[in-house]
């Protein structure tokens, strides 16, 4: 797909990962709906920004722990630029959730804004993509989701839902929607996260380095252009 003049709807859109992917799906020529959750500041920064390089942008606020939220997110992106084409589910939560102190309300709270959000966000977006006869849906999930991690079981459930999402709507929207899924190794650290625990990841990795950023952003510019749906693992 060209990206001139589509409209891209990036969840989690304000800072790391999502932002660069709405940096460089802007320079594509896109017009870029920046969802955020907590980071108002970051994502009206990311706006200015990507106007200033002559990109079409807005800023929008939701929870997608909420269903609601996560409904009215699709209305408004919609009634401000009256099409999605392609829908980049980046947004998530990603903590230690060490087994004997899992509550269901922790569970909730990964499934929810994890799986749960992509599936509805798809649901709202996918009438809109059926009528402009091409649309793309890219869910960011993780490598964990084959090769899960017992100290983050929620999350690792969560994202191999996200793969298993993927594959069921790649083919229920088939064949004017794409659906794919990348599956990243350890891409950006948390924030403050020391050298040491740096070092330790990426030599846990065969390749003994770890990724970037520009990885996720080079696989969702492939994804973007390829005819097909596919789910790229990074391992
Ligand atoms: N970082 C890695 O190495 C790595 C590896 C494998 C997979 N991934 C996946 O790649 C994606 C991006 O990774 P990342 O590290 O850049 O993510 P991140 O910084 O942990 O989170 C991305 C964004 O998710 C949003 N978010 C969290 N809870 C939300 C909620 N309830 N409602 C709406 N938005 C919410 C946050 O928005 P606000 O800041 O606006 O609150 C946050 O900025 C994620 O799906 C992650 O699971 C990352």
């Amino acid at each position: 797909m060209r990206l001139e003049g589509k409209t891209v709807l990036v969840t989690g859109a304000a800072q790391r990962i999502g932002r660069a992917i709405a940096v460089a799906i802007a320079q594509r020529g896109a017009r870029v709906a920046v969802h955020f959750h907590r980071s108002r500041k970051e994502a009206h920064i990311l706006v200015e920004e990507l106007r200033a390089g002559s990109c079409e942008a807005e800023a929008f606020q939701a929870d997608l722990a909420d269903v609601k939220d996560t409904r009215r997110l699709a209305r408004a992106v919609l009634r401000r630029f009256g099409a999605v084409h392609v829908l980049v589910n980046n947004a998530a939560i990603y903590e230690r959730t060490p087994f004997e102190t899992v509550s269901p309300a922790d569970w909730d709270r990964f499934l929810d804004t994890n799986l749960r959000a992509p599936f509805f966000l798809s649901q709202a977006l996918a009438p809109a993509m059926r009528r402009a006869k091409q649309g793309k849906i890219i869910n960011i999930a993780d490598f964990s989701a084959l090769k899960p991690w017992p100290d983050r079981i929620p999350y690792c459930v969560s994202k191999a839902g996200l793969l298993c999402l993927t594959q069921a709507l790649a083919k229920e929207l088939a064949p004017r929607i794409q659906v794919s899924a990348i599956l990243p190794g350890a891409f950006l650290l948390p924030e403050g996260a020391s050298a040491e625990y740096a070092r330790i990841v990426a030599n846990a990795s065969p390749l003994k380095h770890l990724g970037s950023p520009e990885d996720a952003v080079k696989a969702v510019l492939y994804l973007i252009d390829s005819d097909w749906g596919q789910v790229l693992t990074f391992d």
